[in-house]
């Protein structure tokens, strides 16, 4: 009989919810120096199969057979004791503690109360020069950037020497270098024989790095794929279940009326300088981009165009008027709608209810501050349900148990809903499917028509291009352009993105 090379057999996974099946007898094998792409729409299941791998949720049924034994975790501990990592959608590291004492944690080398600072650093250096993985290791967790902190995340599971690494989504969060860095780790693990599980939405990944692929729908095994099969016609296909269109900006701007302005904004943090100069006017029915590496001073520029951070020179305008000292409640009032770059910490309440959360922050349309209009919540959240296809269409379930790209699409849903006059998109389609890409892009153009202004911050250069009647680069806190999509590639951009200076720019 041939010799059974999968490491991982996961058979007839049954995960039950109240009020989804997340896991409908789902088979999923993992072989052993492949990298394995676990692919599916939003809410397919793909993140609860890893979890019930990984013993952070226990099956309903179904078995997990570790190297031709049956097994069963009781905890990631468990699996990671057995060789199993995974990095999470969303991280859980320890904020106040350092890099390498994150690291560290739980693994202590020597005494396990003592913990060896100079061994523990020796090795983190050494793992991360084997694997690409750059890191200063005496940062504080809450320095770090995202992209740093997935790194730390992957040291961590590396460290404990990990066979199989499981990555949910990592690329969401990563700059073009980032992920490939990123490629060159997981490469590498398959080199010395590990085998990578890498969730992914975008396509192109896919036929990047996968030897093989696994696609989920709606909490079902949709197909799999070996790599000589794999196209990206062929995942769409099998994930969607139906053609994408993908959408574009084709018409020109309505007016020339402006509706928000930014003149000379500079803003210092600790010393350093996060926005330097920004100056900017956006007309109504304008979609105004801005392209960059993530922590360039994006999340800055939003803090201050909303008012959370104040401490800024320079002003804003909107619709003629001077906002800049107004509260962001104020700004909300006024008709400031804004998809903010961290849906679990500033878009959503994850202890709330779908319903709850889609009137979050609008309470003023419904009647006085203590009274809510239940019935005209209910009607609204059903209409985003159906509008921007929310799975489960269940208002009543808590936003901490929607998948993480149908959280998104609740965010986006509310923040277009309530007819805003001027829209801050920041990576509005963060970790959503292609087919929910399609659906917030239409819905972004639909409101430009009405005359919304959009602020459309990405670090995804094809949605920028799909979008914005212009844009701006920002590196560094500084703006270079206007851009149009139409006069510029997109790898001209991307050395703009990476600071390199434009035509006329000293
Ligand atoms: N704790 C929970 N309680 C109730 N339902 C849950 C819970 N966790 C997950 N679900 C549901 O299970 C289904 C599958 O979710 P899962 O997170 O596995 O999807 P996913 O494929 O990872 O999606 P995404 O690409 O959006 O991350 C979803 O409908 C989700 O709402
Ligand atoms: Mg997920």
């Amino acid at each position: 009989m041939k010799k059974n090379h999968n490491i991982i057999e996961m058979r007839n996974i049954i995960k039950r919810y109240p009020l989804t099946v997340a896991n409908d007898n789902v088979n999923f094998y993992l072989r052993k120096n492949t990298i394995h792409c676990l692919v599916g729409e939003n809410g397919a299941g793909k993140s609860t199969l890893m979890k019930i791998l990984v013993g952070a949720v226990g099956a309903d049924a179904g078995e997990i057979i570790l190297n031709g034994e049956k097994c069963f975790f009781h905890s990631p501990l468990d699996s990671l004791t057995a060789g199993i990592g995974m990095v999470w959608q969303h991280f859980m590291l320890v904020d106040d503690f350092r890099v390498w004492e994150n690291v560290v944690l739980g693994a202590e080398p020597g005494n396990s109360v003592f913990i060896d600072h100079s061994e523990a650093t020796e090795k983190i250096a050494e793992i991360s020069k084997r694997y690409s993985l750059a890191i200063d290791i005496d940062k504080k967790i809450s320095d770090l950037s995202v992209g740093e902190a997935q790194r730390v995340e992957i040291i961590k599971l590396l460290y404990r020497n990990v066979d199989i690494l499981i990555l949910d989504e990592p690329t969401a969060v990563l700059t073009p270098q980032e992920v490939s860095r990123l490629y060159e780790m997981i490469f590498r693990l398959k080199k010395e024989g590990k085998s990578v599980i890498f969730i992914t939405h975008k396509l192109r990944e896919i036929t990047e790095v996968a030897d093989e692929v696994t696609v989920m729908r709606q909490g079902r095994l949709a197909g799999f794929l070996k790599k000589e099969d794999v196209t990206a016609d062929k995942i769409a296909a099998l994930m969607v279940g139906r053609e994408v269109r993908q959408i574009k900006n084709t018409e020109k701007a309505a007016t020339r009326e402006t509706i928000l302005e930014t003149r000379g904004i500079c803003f210092e943090e600790k010393g350093v300088k996060k926005l330097n100069e920004i100056s900017f006017k956006i007309s109504r029915g304008e979609i105004v981009g801005i392209a960059g590496v993530e922590g360039n001073g994006q999340k800055e520029l939003v803090d201050v165009l909303m008012g959370i951070e104040k401490n800024h020179s320079g002003k804003i305008l909107f619709e003629g008027e001077d906002i800049t000292s107004l509260e962001t409640s104020a700004r909300i009032r006024m008709g400031i709608s804004h998809i903010p770059q961290d849906r679990q910490k500033q878009g959503l309440i994850e202890e709330f209810s779908m319903a709850d959360n889609s009137i979050l922050g609008r309470l003023r349309h419904f009647g006085g501050r203590f009274s809510i209009d239940f019935g005209k919540r209910d009607r609204i959240s059903d209409e985003l349900i159906s509008r921007f296809d929310i799975r489960p269409p269940k208002k009543e379930l808590l936003a901490g148990n929607f998948s993480g790209g149908n959280q998104q699409k609740i965010v986006v849903g509310r923040e277009i809903y309530f007819d805003p006059k001027f829209l801050i998109a920041a990576h509005p389609t963060r970790g959503v499917d292609i087919g929910a890409i399609e659906k917030i892009h239409s819905e972004i153009l639909k409101i430009r028509k009405r005359g919304v202004g959009v602020l459309l911050i990405s670090s995804e250069l094809s949605e920028i291009f799909a979008l914005s009647d212009y844009f701006f680069v920002i590196f560094e806190g500084s703006l270079s352009g206007p851009f149009y999509p139409s006069r510029i590639s997109a790898e001209e951009v991307g050395l703009v993105m990476a600071g390199k200076r434009v035509n006329g720019e000293k």
